[in-house]
């Protein structure tokens, strides 16, 4: 059988045949997309691209990219849910279209890879006249030839999601399904936001698993969408053809595909096993972990779910150490943090307090070594890092259960308070005081008191960093606002001259000049500081109007906005400050601001330094040079 390595490497090859440029996969950390954190689909990198910008490849491109959707960590312990994945990729950059693409995919599948076309199904977009976008009726054309090809004569059916299966091959979805874009549904899609209707594969691991009777979360009648596990949608073919205008959708200047397949999920298929964690990327740190901890993966329901969470975790920590995050409090760390702790959390359910991080991550770093030898690279490095953040939890741990003995003891039970209390002194998770409560003392807490608690402390977390905008402002007298206001303006110049991977690293404002550091690997040239100066001015002399409106994160982003997009703005529903200079910049910011830019007469650029490796230093002063 092929392994997910030698799977990979079909792939690349199969589209280098094609006349593709193989790239390497992009890091785990946008370098050139301050609106997110981690680098979440194969498209991500390659966006200005689709957009129109030359890329130096060419116009036909392959890899496969490292992705990581902390979104998703909730969703891990279910048989293919992962926050770590790699996304098989190819593009089209206004070069082949749907004639190519669709053959192709049924090529790579059926002949590569000799996936039974009997078990593979495909979906369509079925059209809305709404947007201007009829029934995607080339693709199913397509698809027909192909299926016919190999003997089958493939219905198409369009009400699979209410009516099932129906004996369909073809089965046509609404644009919840069959449509594409960072922002999802047309109706999502900001002004300039590129996107288009897709088809995507799905293997059928079949009914005879009885997956659907078993699923809580199958729909009423199974189709390829359903949610039951039988079918695995194993890649997505998006026709990246439109983008999103004021009143509705343009054609872009190209037409652009853009292909990305789950390299895990393609196994599986491979694999004929519906769980994906059988697959053999995972085998070697599945078996670390079965050593470590004398349990079996698969013997029964509850170890099976801790398992695919640590196995998950691992690699995930691993890939994102690699790619230089650090665990720790803030932004990426955070993640890397709360990944090792539940896993260590995770592995505490399996076997009481064993060391399991080292064995499972070095596991990870043999197995990838082929595809991503700067794992091996950096291997003392990665180990040393998750084992002193398991060391440390540990330690958190033992502080925790001696703190909650004492609760314990004190014999009045134990107050969703107490739990709060526990987690915001000692970091000691919620679930743990449940799970130690219950084994040891059949005692339990009060979870929504120890909600309402944590809501508070968010509330008062949320004001403080509300106040850390402003804490770089040494006060809020008239020359810092205008330096602040002038700040904004010089990040923007900056990105500008520079470059979008400009993005603020830090901030300290006097009423006597503005300090901002940010991120650029080279000493900026004399032109370019002198450009950048100029930039400025000539947005002061416009006597731009400076606004701010209030914004949820997602729509902050969907326009456009720049600034710090932290995890402290996670929750939903709230709204932040988003100031805008004219059209010139739009940042998200606490504020204060001038009113207009012509408020501040003029800046003059006092100095360009090195801060740290790939961070710059400007330091800037009111006042034309004369
Ligand atoms: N960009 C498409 C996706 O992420 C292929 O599903």
């Amino acid at each position: 059988m092929l392994t997910t390595n030698e799977i990979r490497q079909k792939y690349l090859d199969f589209f280098a045949k094609h006349g593709h440029v193989i790239i390497p996969s992009s890091s785990l950390l946008p370098e050139n997309d301050p609106t997110t954190l981690f680098t979440g689909s194969g498209m991500q990198p390659m966006i200005q691209y689709l957009l129109g910008e030359k890329h130096a490849a060419g116009t036909r491109i392959a890899d496969s990219q490292k992705c990581f959707r902390s979104g998703d960590i909730e969703e891990v312990g279910d048989n293919r849910h992962t926050t770590f994945f790699e996304m098989l990729g190819n593009w089209s950059l206004g070069d082949y279209f749907k004639h190519e693409q669709i053959p192709w995919m049924y090529e790579f599948l059926t002949g590569e890879l000799k996936l039974d076309p009997k078990n593979l199904y495909v979906t369509v977009f079925r059209g809305n006249a709404d947007i201007g976008v009829g029934r995607d009726d080339e693709a199913i054309a397509l698809w027909t030839k192909c299926f016919a090809s190999a003997g089958i004569d493939a219905k198409v059916v369009e009400d699979a999601d209410t009516n099932g299966l129906q004996g369909g091959r073809i089965f046509t979805y609404p644009e919840k399904k069959n449509w594409w874009s960072r922002a999802g549904v047309p109706a999502n899609m900001p002004v300039g936001e590129p996107g288009g209707p897709d088809t995507e594969m799905f293997w059928d691991f079949g009914e005879h698993l009885g997956l659907h009777e078993k699923s809580p979360l199958a729909d009423p009648v199974c189709h390829v969408n359903c949610d039951c596990g039988r079918f695995m949608e194993i890649g997505n073919n998006v026709f990246m053809q439109y983008v999103k205008t004021a009143d509705g959708f343009a054609e872009l200047p190209q037409r652009n595909v853009d292909f990305g397949g789950g390299l895990e999920r393609v196994a599986s298929a491979v694999n004929g096993d519906p769980d994906m964690f059988r697959i053999d990327a995972f085998a070697p740190a599945r078996l670390a972990l079965e050593h470590s901890t004398n349990k079996t993966y698969g013997s029964n329901e509850s170890d099976t779910y801790a398992f695919r969470v640590i196995l998950d975790h691992i690699r995930a920590a691993t890939f994102l150490i690699g790619d230089g995050v650090l665990p720790g409090n803030k932004d990426q760390g955070y993640f890397v943090r709360r990944l090792l702790r539940r896993a260590v959390r995770f592995a505490r359910k399996l076997v009481v307090a064993n060391a399991i991080v080292r064995s499972v991550s070095e596991a990870y770093i043999d197995m990838y070594n082929v595809a991503y030898p700067s794992l091996d690279e950096k291997r003392e490095a990665i180990l040393s890092a998750i084992e002193m953040e398991e060391t440390k939890f540990a330690k958190t741990i033992e502080q925790g259960l001696r703190e909650l003995k004492k609760i314990v003891d004190r014999g009045n039970g134990v107050t969703g308070t107490d739990a709060f209390n526990l987690y915001q002194s000692f970091g000691f998770p919620l679930e743990l005081t449940t799970e130690e409560l219950l084994r040891s003392h059949n005692l339990k807490v009060d979870a929504d008191q120890f909600a309402v608690d944590f809501k508070k402390h968010q509330d008062l977390s949320r004001a403080g960093s509300e106040q850390k905008f402003a804490g770089g402002l040494a006060d809020h007298s008239v020359e810092t606002t205008k330096l602040h206001t002038a700040t904004h303006l010089l990040h923007q110049a900056l990105r500008t001259v520079l470059g979008d991977h400009v993005a603020q690293k830090g901030s300290n404002i006097t009423a006597e000049r503005l300090r901002f550091d940010f991120s650029h690997s080279e000493k900026m040239t004399p032109e370019q500081i002198a450009e950048v100066e100029r930039i400025v001015n000539e947005q002061i002399e416009k006597d731009l109007p400076v606004k701010f409106e209030m914004l949820t994160v997602d729509e902050a982003k969907a326009r456009g906005a720049i600034g710090l997009f932290g995890d402290k703005y996670a929750t939903i529903g709230d709204k932040i400050k988003v100031y805008s200079i004219g059209d010139f910049s739009k940042e998200i910011c606490g504020g204060p601001h001038v009113e207009h830019t012509g408020e501040l007469g003029g800046i003059t650029i006092a100095k360009e330094e090195a801060v740290s490796a790939g961070v710059r230093r400007i330091k800037a002063i009111l006042g034309k040079k004369a």
